[in-house]
């Protein structure tokens, strides 16, 4: 029998800094994006990356996961500050529905989807972690797929938060670590946004991208200082 959250009203302030909002575009990454995966994942810290990945990973395995992302396999989503750190990575991987036992009930499609998001601390409370998670569940609606899996603690309020704003049930069938949440199907609206987004996002992407080139360019030059 499922279990189904329902939102709370009494939420605590937000924990980042209102006043200094990014501008969040989510691109799809990939393979010349992996080094800066890399350093996001490492500098989370241990709650971090037990709250992500589940487990305490150490530095060691935190590498050893990053090289074995397969861009052409999964979607892997990134938002990137001004100054080109990757503040924010979710990772969707589609998977057999048999992988998780409830989830035979829980859908009739053939293909489930997991997800996974950490934002760094410095670009957190600023819509990063929602645009990423919004961005994922549209990725699989377009992709047919209806059910979300993620590792999502109860105490993760911040989580649970993100998912019940872009109005969505969760439901626990499967113990108190991992939740489900069930997507509505595509439509026009949906299969358009993703395509401006990514459009908007790569244009974005190819801008930063360039300036830090130039940047790095000009202060390998004699007597350039970086304002
Ligand atoms: C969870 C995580 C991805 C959120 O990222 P983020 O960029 O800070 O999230 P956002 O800014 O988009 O949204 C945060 C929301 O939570 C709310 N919030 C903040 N603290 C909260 C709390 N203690 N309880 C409930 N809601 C809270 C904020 O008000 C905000 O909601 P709003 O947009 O309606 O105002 C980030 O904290 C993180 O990386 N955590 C570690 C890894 C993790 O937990 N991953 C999830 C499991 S895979």
């Amino acid at each position: 029998m499922s279990t189904i959250e329902k939102p709370k009203q009494d939420l605590p302030a937000p924990a980042g800094d209102a006043t200094s909002k990014l501008t969040v575009r989510v691109k799809e990454l990939s393979e010349r994006d992996r080094r800066r995966i890399l350093r996001h994942f490492l500098a989370l810290d241990d709650e971090d990356r037990t709250l992500r990945f589940g487990m305490r990973l150490n530095d060691e395995l935190i590498v050893r996961y990053v090289s074995q992302l397969d861009f052409s396999r999964d979607t892997i989503f990134g938002v990137y500050d001004s100054k080109f750190k990757l503040v924010g990575v979710g990772h969707l991987a589609f998977a057999p529905r048999e992988t998780y036992p409830d989830s035979v009930s829980a859908t009739l499609k053939e293909r489930i989807a997991e997800f996974g998001v950490s934002v760094s601390v410095s670009g957190r409370g600023q819509g990063v972690g929602s645009k990423l998670f919004e961005r994922a569940a549209i990725h699989c609606r377009n992709a047919d797929v209806d059910t979300l899996y993620m590792h999502c603690l109860t105490s993760n309020r911040v989580m649970i938060h993100i998912a019940k704003k872009a109005g969505m049930e969760i439901h626990r069938d499967y113990g108190e670590a991992d939740a489900y949440l069930t997507l509505l199907p595509a439509s026009p609206g949906t299969v358009f946004k993703e395509a401006v987004q990514e459009q908007v996002a790569s244009l974005d992407y190819a801008l930063k991208a360039n300036t830090r080139a130039a940047v790095k360019w000009l202060s390998s030059l004699p007597g350039f200082k970086e304002g």
